[in-house]
């Protein structure tokens, strides 16, 4: 799955698969789910081809405008074609006035519609080749059925021929409907090598970069061109080069790295400007995964509702006061339904309204991309993060609330931007980014106000001991007391903890965590409003044990490798309030989004 700049459309790497596979899986797909409203971001919708009409009257009318032609001028267009579709637009601008004389099929080595131009045979007896200009990887041309209508404006006719190339694998029209599609195709082919010398030659001669695609059609129109027409040539170019950094790398001699610096070399060398929608990509950690056809159907057309499973987190960590975090296994989980009304089950009476932050975080998500948001019924089916206990209970929320919109809105935003939704939400990113992302995390704000977390290992060895009395502390008090300015002694006390407690955590070092644990900027001024602090204090430093405030509390955390001495000494402590225990490790995967059936 990738993410995708809109929200109603998706895209799937399909695994084992090709172009001509995609698209017959595709056709089969909105045969069996007809009328669902669904439809191909490809030339099999008709939607596709009707703007790109559009361009061919907008380059007509340039070429006017610039004085380059007279109105009424025929010129001729080279298009690089493998499903006939934008080349298909320009037969019907054609056949809708517009002075188009020829127009040019161009190929890559799979040249299936060069030769059924030349000899009037649609034959796939060949192999399906990969190329460099992949997107004219194509050996099944969709829209060809199409020109075939208007060839023969039979449609049994086009039925037959469509027939014998699915049983047969080959169809041949006559040689007079074939001399008469030349009176307006011309077709030729280039293969891969002449690609990378014609983007070369161009970027010498005009310092224009061709993608490889239209480096193939521009390599067809030099062979169309003169004495073939006197006509004006138009060479169709279709997408931006970044998106095939290795055969531009190739074709202007620019190192290849299989990784992003060599879009940047790109860059610096052409001066070609990154188009948004790619560089949101880039800025986004993008799943690779590939899916079979089967996980496609049940992805697309299942109507399942989803979990989202959220982990509590420990803000602070001692020294890292509003900067560090650590998610445990320790979860919050909600339901999500697209439902006709909003409907909020298996909350607290108090969270049953308009105040709920999953809802209200799940409408952000919507409202930020200025839709109204759609109707949900969310459930809660987890609750063991404590409210207002220290443990980021309100970012478990948040981030739930997000990650449910955001796989309504089929994965419109990555991570990076749900990252920053949450902490406008929350305010603080030392709860969201571990809760989000997983693991112990770091956060800093740059002078632009934009947020950029890191994530440190930590060793699976170390267990967090969370003591939860019952009665919890509201973060905003638990900020009130904290005092404007602090001494340097104060601060220095807290960085040098600070810096070396990723590499303690990594260890498992519980002996230098003792130290590194403590803090000067919170806890001395926190702890007062927590029940029998003194007494979870005193035992923690009775037995070594690394000990602090989780988040703004109430809850403590002891850090351990082995638990079980700790709940005895626990056990025999002599407090005057409740409290509840929890042994947790670390959650490595931040949030999660399940299928309601591989929930557990
Ligand atoms: N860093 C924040 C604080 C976390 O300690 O106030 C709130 O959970």
């Amino acid at each position: 799955m990738l993410y995708f700049t809109s929200y109603n459309a998706r895209a799937y790497a399909l695994k084992e698969s090709n172009f001509d596979d995609c698209q017959s899986f595709v056709k089969a797909m909105l045969v069996k789910h007809e009328n669902e409203g669904y439809t191909s971001a490809n030339s099999i919708n008709i939607g596709r081809l009707l703007p790109q009409i559009v361009y061919y009257y907008y380059t007509y009318l340039t070429l006017v405008n610039r004085g380059v032609i007279h109105l009424g001028d025929l010129i001729d267009v080279v298009v690089p074609t493998g499903n006939f579709g934008d080349i298909f637009a320009g037969y019907l601008a054609k056949k809708m006035g517009l002075p188009i004389d020829k127009l040019v099929v161009a190929s890559n080595k799979n040249r299936i519609l060069t030769d059924f131009f030349t000899n009037g045979r649609y034959d796939l007896h060949r192999e399906f080749m990969k190329t460099n200009s992949p997107s004219m990887d194509i050996l099944i041309s969709s829209n060809l059925e199409r020109l075939m209508y208007f060839l023969y404006e039979d449609d049994k006719k086009v039925s037959l021929l469509m027939k014998d190339l699915k049983e047969k694998k080959v169809f041949e029209i006559e040689e007079e409907k074939l001399k008469e599609l030349q009176k307006t195709f011309a077709a030729y082919c280039c293969d891969e090598e002449e690609t990378r010398e014609t983007i070369k030659d161009c970027y010498e001669k005009h310092h224009y970069v061709l993608d490889p695609h239209s480096a193939v059609s521009y390599r067809c129109a030099s062979l169309y061109h003169l004495p073939k027409t006197n006509h004006h040539v138009i060479s169709i170019a279709t997408a931006s080069p970044l998106k095939f950094a290795k055969t531009i790398a190739e074709s202007l001699d620019i190192p290849y790295e299989d990784d992003i610096s060599t879009l940047y070399r790109i860059v610096d060398k052409t001066g070609v400007v990154i188009p948004p929608a790619l560089k949101k990509i880039l800025s986004c950690k993008v799943p690779q995964e590939k899916i079979s056809k089967d996980e496609v159907e049940e992805e697309i057309f299942a109507k399942h509702s989803f979990v989202v499973k959220a982990p509590a987190t420990s803000a602070n960590l001692g020294p890292g006061f509003d900067v560090l975090g650590l998610a445990v296994k320790l979860y919050n989980s909600f339901k999500f339904e697209v439902s006709d009304k909003d409907e909020l089950l298996g909350f607290a009476k108090e969270f049953t309204n308009e105040n709920n932050l999953v809802l209200i975080a799940y409408q952000k998500a919507f409202r930020n991309l200025g839709l109204e948001p759609l109707k949900v019924k969310i459930t809660q089916v987890e609750n063991n993060i404590p409210l207002e206990g220290g443990l980021g209970s309100s970012s478990s929320c948040i981030v739930a609330g997000l990650l449910g919109a955001n796989a309504i809105l089929h994965h419109h935003y990555c991570l990076e931007e749900l990252y920053e939704l949450a902490i406008d939400l929350e305010g603080h990113p030392d709860n969201v980014a571990p809760c989000l992302f997983g693991g112990l995390v770091a956060n800093v704000k740059d002078d632009k106000n934009v947020y950029h977390h890191g994530q440190y290992p930590v060793c699976s060895c170390l267990k967090f001991v969370l003591v939860t009395p019952k009665e919890s502390v509201r973060t905003s008090e638990a900020r009130k007391v904290l005092p404007e300015s602090y001494p340097l002694k104060d601060v220095t006390f807290n960085l040098s903890r600070l810096a070396m407690l990723p590499l303690a955590l990594e260890k498992g070092d519980l002996d230098l965590l003792y130290t590194l644990l403590q803090d000067r900027v919170h806890v001395p001024y926190r702890k007062s409003l927590i029940h029998d602090y003194d007494l979870f204090e005193s035992l923690a430093k009775k037995e070594h044990l690394p000990f602090t405030i989780s988040g703004s509390g109430s809850t403590m955390l002891y850090i351990v490798k082995d638990e079980n001495s700790l709940l005895n000494r626990l056990k025999e402590l002599k407090t005057t309030y409740e409290f509840k225990v929890a042994v947790v490790s670390m959650d490595e995967d931040g949030a999660t989004i399940k299928k309601e059936s591989d929930y557990e």
